[in-house]
């Protein structure tokens, strides 16, 4: 039998989608294929990314055989069991304490726990069904989850020996990942890495990339490529012409201004979570690792302009502009119309972008690369595979695209031009029907009553990747509530008397933990050997 297995694949790019694609390719084709990264060391990586969602270890790491410890040590890591979003729903410049709001403050999370379930139906609605009828003045996310008291207290997602009780992501250095896989690829892989710059590609009559030329004057030759040359785009965009769909339309940043901010850790401890500030054009992301935070100030250049922003976000950290070193990020928010094209496929910031509110950036790389594997293919290049993929990275691309814009477009602010001009942009009908079906008390997406099935299946989690419980999160903490509860829920009054009791051991539970956890701080400090 003709052996039509693909021999040689050239990645071109060496950032965070570049090594992380040439390690999970390394894995997936074992000895079958030899694979290159060419990458100009010219020309810098984007470096930001430094928060990520729960699935990056079993569908990446632990796909790779490597245990959370060892590539937590190497990259800095801590962790993230969800966003807390500050001042979302009050008026004013930024300010990173959460501002009086209805009693309390203004922030609510979103949380990578698991939403309870009761008698088929998830603890929302019987919140929901309360809160209308005035029986409950508790937040969402308090009442219904074991988290958020103890994430107030800056607890650990782990016991001190090690067992974990809650679901959650990391936050990471992002060039010490790219460092990291890159010496896990080139070391015990055999991944070749070539230091140079691609300047040109030769195709053939087909049309399919047949190799690269560098500036040294190498010729790289391959079957498949793969571009995660970053927001340049080499390959897709230029040399196949493929169309980037711009979606500014959806979402107005488009630039973000970054910076790192020692913190002492000893004195104020370490949070477990990713902040999300509103701005006055935007939002501030806090991600904390060990004795520092990464922040940046994302926004619109068509309301703010770069010294505007750079001044709010300065104020609001107590920095100062002059002497602190800061990273200006101009990007484009949408996707390629087809991620892959021939021979060439787009992983990373050169296949698809979304401002970072959800931190989908490595999320879509991991999900991209789960999919090649999936939908590898031979030398024959069967079209259905390539249409296949296509069609998974544009329904997960565009999913979060509407979830993205609708935290802008619900959130009640109306302060600035930027949030008043948020609340003009049209939805996407799949959208508009998710909101309306949650206003009429319906569940979001399929309700995940099973964490093993949903976060150790990616398959599962991939085609219900925001959750009923992500968008009560946010529509909820947003306090948009649905116009009624459940009516199927009104003939069923036994029902609220079952949930009351799983109310209730939600907060025996977080008692008990809060009473025995470890502080965030000292489970990684411990972890990383400080
Ligand atoms: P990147 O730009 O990093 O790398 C491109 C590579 O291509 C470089 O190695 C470069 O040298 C190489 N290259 C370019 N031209 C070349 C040529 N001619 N020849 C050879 N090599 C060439 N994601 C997330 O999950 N959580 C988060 O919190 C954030 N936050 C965030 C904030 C902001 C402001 C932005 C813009 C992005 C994020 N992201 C994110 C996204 C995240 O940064 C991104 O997904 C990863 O870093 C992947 O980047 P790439 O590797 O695709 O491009």
């Amino acid at each position: 039998m003709e052996d039509h297995r693909i021999k040689d694949v050239v990645v071109l790019g060496g950032g965070t989608a570049g090594w992380m694609t040439a390690a999970y390719l390394g894995k997936a084709l074992g000895q079958h294929a030899r694979i290159t990264v060419l990458e100009a060391p010219s020309i810098p990586k984007i470096g930001v990314g430094e928060a990520t969602v729960p699935n990056l270890h079993k569908t990446f790491f632990d796909f790779l055989g490597l245990s959370e410890e060892e590539w937590m040590r190497e990259c800095n890591a801590s962790f993230k069991m969800g966003i807390k979003f500050i001042n979302w729903r009050t008026d004013g410049t930024g300010q990173a304490d959460a501002r009086p709001h209805g009693g309390g403050t203004d922030h609510y999370y979103h949380l990578f726990g698991i939403l309870p379930n009761h008698e088929n139906l998830p603890l929302s609605h019987y919140w929901a069904a309360k809160k209308l009828s005035g029986q409950t003045d508790e937040a969402f996310d308090y009442a219904c989850y074991r988290e958020p008291a103890i994430i107030d207290q800056k607890l650990s997602p782990r016991h001190s020996d090690g067992t974990k009780w809650t679901n959650y992501a990391w936050h990471f250095d992002a060039h010490l990942v790219a460092d990291f896989l890159r010496r896990f690829a080139t070391q015990k892989q055999g991944v070749v890495h070539v230091e140079d710059e691609m300047v040109d590609a030769l195709i053939d009559q087909r049309g399919h990339i047949t190799a690269l030329k560098t500036k040294a004057g190498r010729t790289i030759e391959g079957d498949l490529f793969i571009d995660c040359s970053g927001f340049r785009s080499l390959l897709i965009n230029k040399v196949m012409r493929e169309p980037f769909l711009d979606m500014s339309d959806h979402l107005l940043n488009d630039s973000a201004v970054a910076t790192a901010v020692p913190h002492d850790d000893e004195t104020n401890g370490v949070e477990p979570y990713t902040s999300s500030i509103a701005m006055s054009s935007g939002w501030t992301w806090k991600i904390p690792m060990l004795g520092r935070f990464g922040t940046g100030y994302v926004y619109s250049s068509r309301f703010a302009d770069a010294d505007t922003a750079t001044a709010e976000f300065c104020r609001m950290w107590g920095l100062d502009p002059e002497t602190q070193p800061l990273n200006h990020v101009k990007f484009r928010v949408g996707r390629n119309r087809r991620a892959w094209v021939k021979n060439c496929v787009s992983i990373g910031l050169s296949s698809c972008f979304l401002e970072p509110l959800e931190s989908t950036g490595i999320y879509f790389i991991t999900a991209a690369l789960y999919q090649l594997g999936k939908h590898f293919p031979d030398k024959r290049f069967d079209p259905v595979l390539a249409d296949s993929f296509n069609r998974e990275i544009e329904i997960m691309f565009d999913d979060s695209r509407d979830f993205l814009q609708a935290h802008f477009t619900l959130a009640p602010r109306t302060d600035t031009p930027f949030w008043r001009a948020c609340k003009e942009l049209e939805l996407a009908d799949d959208i508009k029907h998710k909101i309306a079906a949650y206003r009429a008390g319906l569940a979001i997406n399929m309700p995940i009553t099973d964490e093993v099935n949903y976060y150790a299946n990616f398959e599962a989690e991939f085609r219900n990747f925001w959750t009923n419980s992500s968008y009560y999160c946010v529509f909820a903490g947003l306090d948009v509530l649905p116009s009624h509860p459940l009516p199927a829920m009104t003939y069923r009054p036994d029902a609220f008397e079952g949930a009351e009791a799983v109310f209730a051991e939600i907060k025996r539970s977080r008692a008990e933990l809060v009473a025995k956890l470890p502080s965030t701080y000292e489970y990684l400090r411990n972890l990383h050997g400080r």
